[in-house]
């Protein structure tokens, strides 16, 4: 066992990761050291194509407000209106600042930053849609990366790679409420617990996405931190609001930027109609994720599809000009190329839903203090959390695209600064001996798992029933259906067996205890969807097809009691001056 001490601690190296250390760096009178499953430049925001919304107003007249208007009407009314007003102003500043720091954007022909429209992003309240989406060609969240991972390495952020975190260290506080001072990680290449021992700890690991057949998540993403968290008491928020992007590749899930709309892409059906002008006449393709995926939905089902099995909608770019394609849209050109050997220039690309962000996660306020209970003052003392994994909460029930690169630099810097303070303001307290003693017994009984049960098996299995049961359209007869097919697959996850009892780079071990978390992170969805019996943003119910505001309108908490059983509280939803109306585009 090895151990270490830092003053901050975080977890996870993509976009909002690397803000947190960036800033704790600058800010935090100690050190600061990042910690990741993944080489940095490798992390999911990378899959992150098509820009981040910023009312610079470069292209057309934009403001803040509409910004933070459409993020409260995407959102479904969800969104807490606190943290969608600081993401909107603050943004701005943030997008300048990566320029600052050397990100590469794309130009406009005067040299300014070049803005591009995107799904439920609109001028004036709605009227139509606004280029707002600051691009680096289909790149951006690449761009993000590497520049965020370039200056943090110039201004001296420790990096441990591939370590896998197990378990926080959390322990109650002399006031009865909770502290965390620390994790604990696994060194994958050589097997080795190590205890990162901290004043303060930011979680920043991203989306669960893998817990689906078809999704754009890459294979790392299991939800570990929001499983960890939950297992050690903390709720999860909103976990029923799961985002599927309208544009996967047929059958793979590679995401096609909404970007290729933005720049005039058209989805047609079988019948090459442009449908998205029945579901949402004023800004058809551009509408948000939750309407699009539907209605593509809605035209498979009612027989409108594309192909021989007519399970597919196409999207169509043959009427854009090549040099547009290969400029600003090169990577999902080759995509189509590479993956479905269709020329995008000439024919149209074959497209589906796929499954890619969990609008809910960790708890947090507008600082990313993770919370232990439903208000704002029961903090977890030294835990904050950014990004994908927390829910601040800005999406609401359906996020806008772009915001999720937004929502990275804004409240990935503000986790940052918080955690610094909290450093700079509290001693290191101390540990005792049996910190990683959960993390040793996860390793040992997974490492000696001797049963009959296959991994890969359990794993398809609960990725194709969550696929087919807790996805776009959900009933009460097929989320129970699916609260038992996961309590099923959790008992077999008891009895699986593991070949590899190596040290050294035993992914078989690590994709076990991955399926573990995403096993959990199914639970909380499914338990989380059951309850809410409204159909809000991405949350739609085929047998409470109307939102229902007096119930519902306030984020769901769900805790852990034992497996398979729930606990769920609620948590007001922050209002303020754009009241809830009715969601029409
Ligand atoms: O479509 C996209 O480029 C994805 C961006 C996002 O999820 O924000």
């Amino acid at each position: 066992m090895r151990a270490h001490k830092f003053d901050v601690i975080v977890v996870g190296a993509g976009g909002s990761g690397l803000m947190a250390a960036l800033y704790a760096t600058k800010n935090a009178q100690g050190s600061v050291a990042v910690i990741s499953k993944l080489y940095p430049t490798r992390s999911h925001t990378g899959a992150a194509q098509g820009g981040v919304g910023a009312a610079l107003g470069n292209v057309d007249e934009d403001s803040w407000e509409w910004h933070m208007f459409d993020t409260i009407k995407g959102g479904d009314y969800l969104t807490d209106q606190d943290a969608a007003e600081i993401f909107a102003k603050d943004v701005i500043d943030a997008v300048y600042e990566l320029e600052h720091m050397g990100l590469p954007f794309s130009r406009l022909p005067d040299g300014k930053i070049a803005q591009r429209r995107f799904g439920g992003h609109t001028r004036e309240f709605g009227k139509a849609p606004v280029h707002r989406a600051c691009y680096a060609a289909d790149r951006t969240g690449h761009m993000i990366l590497q520049t965020l991972y370039q200056n943090s390495i110039k201004e001296g952020v420790n990096f441990f790679n591939e370590f896998l975190v197990l378990d926080m260290i959390l322990e109650e506080d002399a006031d009865g409420g909770q502290v965390c001072k620390g994790v604990i990680a696994m060194d994958i290449a050589s097997g080795e617990l190590h205890t990162f021992h901290a004043k303060s700890v930011v979680l920043a690991t991203g989306g669960n996405g893998r817990m689906f057949k078809v999704t754009s998540n890459a294979h790392a993403l299991t939800g570990d931190l929001t499983a960890i968290a939950y297992r050690r008491g903390i709720p999860l928020e909103d976990m029923e609001f799961y985002q599927f992007h309208p544009t996967g590749l047929y059958k793979l899930g590679v995401l096609l930027t909404e970007g290729v709309r933005g720049e005039g892409g058209i989805l047609r059906n079988g019948a090459g109609e442009r449908f998205m002008e029945r579901y949402a006449p004023t800004i058809k393709d551009l509408a948000p994720r939750d309407i699009v995926s539907r209605s593509m939905y809605m035209e498979i089902r009612e027989g409108r599809g594309a192909g021989p099995n007519k399970d597919y909608i196409l999207l169509d770019i043959t009427h854009l000009d090549p040099k547009i394609i290969e400029e600003r849209l090169p990577d999902i050109a080759d995509f189509s190329r590479t993956y479905l050997r269709v020329e995008p220039t000439t024919e149209p690309v074959p497209v589906n839903p796929t499954a890619h962000y969990t609008m809910g996660g960790i708890p947090t306020t507008i600082d990313g203090e993770v919370l232990w209970g439903t208000q704002n003052n029961e903090i977890v003392h030294g835990l904050y959390a950014a990004g994908e994994v927390a829910c601040v909460s800005l999406h609401g029930a359906n996020r806008l695209g772009t915001n999720s690169l937004g929502d990275l630099i804004v409240f990935g810097r503000r986790a940052g600064v918080a955690a610094a303070k909290y450093a700079n303001e509290n001693a290191l307290l101390p540990i005792t001996d049996d910190v990683a003693r959960r993390a040793e017994d996860l390793i040992s009984r997974t490492r000696n798992a001797s049963g009959k049960e296959s991994v890969a098996k359990i794993r398809a299995e609960m990725q194709q029933s969550m696929q087919d049961n807790a996805s776009v359209f959900r009933t009460e007869e097929t989320l129970s259906a699916q609260v038992e097919i996961l309590r099923g697959l959790n008992e077999r996850y008891t009895q699986i067996g593991i070949s590899d009892r190596s040290e050294r780079f035993n992914t078989e071990m690590i994709e076990a205890i991955e399926l573990g978390f995403l096993l959990d992170n199914a639970e909380t969805l499914v338990h989380s969807a059951l309850n809410r019996r409204e159909s809000r943003g991405a949350h739609s119910r085929e047998d409470f097809t109307e939102r229902n505001d007096p119930d519902y309108l306030k984020h769901t908490m769900i805790y852990r009691k034992e497996i398979g059983h729930t606990e769920i509280k609620w948590r007001d939803v922050v209002l303020g001056k754009y009241e809830p109306k009715p969601r029409v585009y």
